[in-house]
């Protein structure tokens, strides 16, 4: 290897908050590929030290180097804090900490972004110091990149994907095995797919956040997570998957995030995170197992998608590499990376206004009449259905119906009113229907 030339002889020194799944891969990159990475970056990266909660259950690191004060670590003479602890306090004040005395921050920490990105972007752009954040969405695909600086010429009008590798493995799992939701997780447990307390992958909150910060960079928007409607899996049943089975669909959980634009031309932003029955002919519904992929649409660059690993220690070490690298070049150099751009400040829209479709499985008394009954429904609460498909059974019948778009408040009414209905015996299973013209 040649020499490395650096700019002024000078050394980006890294903190390292966290060394555990992504950190401990963060770790070994930055030391086995130092010399490539500061020919990259134009100076050398060192590691000045690694917090971790239990320095001694960490024999495999240098001593010299480790220590349980993350707090004193990011106030020593380091340049850039890496953070990938995870969560939102003490990190939060940490990281503020940092940035306000002008250190660049890389972090993978979605949960903490998604609620307080604003602040966090305000404390860069006032120090002059970078805030990136690659690894926090899709780990190791570079998409956040693209929206902030590639696409920053466009009009991005829908970002739709699966972004939960774990929430996706058991879908994936169910729809290939026909088991159901709680025998897949506890598969999905004892291969190591889920973490011990999964519930911020199977409720939707893991997307959610995800989800918050794709709208924002998409529609230069502040969105939080909690301007995310969210539903999990846990209530996606092996009915519901042999039901979209039948009708040539599958069921994914995914990140729906669109630019709407009301018929007196304002516009909003509306953020999902729910199971919806995509065709199995759309491309997200050949993405299978712990994969993540994203389908963008913007006004010039029309449709892209982004597809890769979306978790794992060394897929998502790469994304906070790649950043690393970018904060050390701006460093050295002395330029900045993209700041905070949230001009547009589009209201988020209330989520039972959003337009949808339904597919609603009814079990229902087989006689004359009913079907026009059911249909009667929607028609009163102006839901035009697109489809109708029934199976007879000894004394019931089983209908199928899907709708045309509608709003998702008309929707859940009618859902309602026909629970409620003597003739129908049960409401079987509602899912929503995307990815269909
Ligand atoms: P882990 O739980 O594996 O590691 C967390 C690390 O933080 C551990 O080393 C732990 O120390 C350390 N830590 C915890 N509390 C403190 C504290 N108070 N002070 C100092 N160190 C502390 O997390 P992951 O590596 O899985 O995730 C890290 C971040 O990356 C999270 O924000 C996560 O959301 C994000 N992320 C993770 C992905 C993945 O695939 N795992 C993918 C994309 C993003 P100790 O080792 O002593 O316990
Ligand atoms: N738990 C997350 C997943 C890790 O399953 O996708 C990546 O953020």
């Amino acid at each position: 290897m040649s020499e490395v030339s650096t700019v002024d002889g000078r050394t980006v020194r890294v903190a390292l908050l966290g060394c555990g799944t992504v950190g401990r891969e963060v770790a070994r990159l930055l030391t086995e590929q130092a010399d490539e990475l500061a020919a990259r970056a134009g100076a050398p990266v060192e590691l000045a030290g690694i917090a971790v909660r239990r320095p001694d259950k960490h024999p495999e690191l240098p001593r010299h180097l480790l220590t349980a004060d993350a707090g004193a670590l990011v106030e020593s003479d380091v340049d850039v804090v890496v953070e990938l602890i995870g969560g939102i306090e003490p990190v939060r004040g940490w990281l503020l900490s940092a940035l306000r005395k002008g250190k660049s921050v890389v972090t993978a920490n979605k949960a903490l972004l998604a609620e307080y990105s604003a602040e966090l972007s305000e404390a860069a752009d006032a120090a002059g110091a970078d805030l990136y954040f690659e690894a926090a969405v899709a780990g190791a695909i570079p998409l956040l990149r693209p929206l902030r600086e590639s696409l920053a010429g466009d009009r991005i009008t829908k970002v739709m994907g699966i972004v939960n590798g774990t929430t996706n493995y058991i879908l994936s799992a169910m729809d290939s095995t026909g088991a159901n939701y709680a025998e897949t997780l506890e598969e999905a447990s004892r291969l190591g797919y889920a973490e011990a307390d999964p519930t911020a992958d199977v409720d939707g909150y893991d997307a959610a956040s995800k989800a918050a910060i794709l709208a924002s960079l998409a529609f230069h928007s502040r969105v939080t997570a909690s301007d995310v409607h969210r539903e999990g899996i846990a209530g996606v049943s092996s009915f519901d998957i042999a039901a979209a089975k039948a009708l040539g669909r599958t069921v994914k959980l995914l990140a729906i995030c669109e630019r709407v634009t009301a018929d007196d031309g304002t516009e909003s932003v509306s953020a999902r995170v729910h199971p919806v029955m995509i065709p199995r002919s759309h491309p997200l519904a050949a993405v299978g197992g712990a994969f993540n992929a994203v389908f963008v649409e913007a006004d010039a660059a029309g449709e892209l998608m982004f597809y890769g690993q979306g978790a794992g220690g060394a897929p998502t070490a790469s994304a906070v590499l790649g950043d690393l690298v970018a904060v050390a070049r701006n460093r050295v150099l002395g330029g900045r990376g993209p700041r905070e751009s949230a001009h547009a400040a589009l209201p988020v829209r209330p989520h039972l206004q959003t337009p949808t479709r339904y597919h609603i499985s009814l079990d229902v008394a087989d006689r004359p009449g009913v079907l026009a009954q059911v249909a009667h429904v929607f028609a009163a609460h102006e839901v035009s259905i697109a489809a109708v498909r029934q199976r007879d059974r000894t004394s019931t019948a089983s209908l199928v119906i899907v709708t045309h778009l509608a709003p998702e408040a008309a929707l859940e009414a009618t859902v309602e009113e026909i629970g409620k209905m003597d003739v129908v015996h049960e409401v079987v299973s509602v899912m929503r229907v995307e990815g269909e013209d």
